[in-house]
């Protein structure tokens, strides 16, 4: 039975969950799958028995087999399953106990800004990757910068609305170490599909160790092309949306870039975190994802971009 449902794991499997919501939800799930299957049973024999004894029946028993069949078996089914369904959400919706790790989350078109409460209380800006401890309850507090998004960790927990003018709460409990996606479940403009995130689930050593990393400021270039890359960041005004500790806080509209090189990926979820890459997302940003605000620097002589991905990259 194990070996049939690794066939359905995968970072975005619900099949396969690693979250304490999750679980429930699949629960629900195969009570679900459980009935559906019983009821086709069910009328999967009425109907060969029907085939088989083809005799009219008397007035009385069509009239038991209507109005049981057709009213009051429905009615018993479907309260059974509603009840099923409704029972787990207070469950589902309760925000996690007052010491928990607090995760503040702003969606935009179409990435997301995370934002984590540090150890001495100072808030830490990251983009795109959620860590977790294992085994901690956490409480995601969820707002939108623009329009109605939702939040969605399959393998963790079911999806939340993100609406603006709102803040929208989502706690769980990781329950297996692993990397996890994180998708947007709500059609939020053209590059909906490409509004995912990672989401890391680890020891709560190494997410100790990771938090304060990622508290700290950015490390100066370690070669002549990161310093480079790092004179022609600033040269082109990047600094102008994005902020990099360390270096210059001044951009707010776009992701901070403080410990870009550390993540898994680029662009909200969509590239492996590479030099190549981060060239390609700087100078064909809107090929590779359209309408997005950041412009295209396909200006930049070749030599500049190949410096700047060097910088970002080293950026740990
Ligand atoms: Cu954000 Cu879809």
């Amino acid at each position: 039975m194990t070996t049939i449902f690794k066939l359905f794991a995968g970072p975005y499997s619900t099949l396969v969950p690693a979250g304490n919501s999750a679980q429930t939800i699949l629960n629900l799930f195969w009570w679900m799958v459980g009935g559906a299957f019983f009821i086709w049973l069910l009328f999967v024999c009425i109907l060969f028995y029907a085939l088989i004894r083809p005799h009219p029946h008397n007035a009385r028993r069509t009239a038991i087999l209507i109005i049981g069949g057709g009213v009051i078996f429905p009615i018993v089914v479907l309260v059974v399953l509603l009840y099923f369904s409704i029972t787990p959400l207070p469950g589902l919706l309760k925000p996690a106990p007052k010491e928990s790790l607090m995760v503040e989350v702003s969606a935009a078109q179409w990435w997301w800004r995370i934002n984590y409460l540090g150890p001495n209380g100072k808030k830490i800006e990251l983009a795109n990757e959620i860590r977790l401890p294992l085994n901690e309850p956490v409480q995601f507090n969820l707002k939108s910068v623009d329009v109605i998004h939702s939040f969605w960790i399959p393998s963790l927990s079911g999806k939340i609305d993100i609406i603006p003018g709102r803040e929208t709460m989502l706690s769980l409990t990781p329950t297996k170490v692993g990397i996890f996606g994180g998708v947007c479940a709500e059609f939020c403009g053209i590059s909906h599909s490409l509004m995912k995130l990672k989401v890391v689930i680890m020891e709560k050593e190494k997410f100790v160790k990771w938090l304060e990393a990622q508290e700290a400021p950015a490390k100066p270039p370690a070669s002549v092309s990161a310093n480079s890359g790092l004179k022609s960041f600033m040269a082109n005004g990047c600094l102008a949306c994005h902020s990099v500790r360390g270096v210059g806080n001044f951009g707010v509209l776009g992701p901070d870039l403080t410990h870009v090189g550390s993540r898994l990926s680029i662009g909200a979820g969509i590239l492996p975190n590479t030099e190549t890459t981060l060239h390609s997302w700087i100078s064909r940003t809107h090929k590779i994802k359209p309408g997005v605000n950041m412009p295209t620097f396909d200006m930049l002589p070749e030599e500049e971009l190949q410096n700047i991905a060097v910088w970002l990259k080293g950026l740990l």
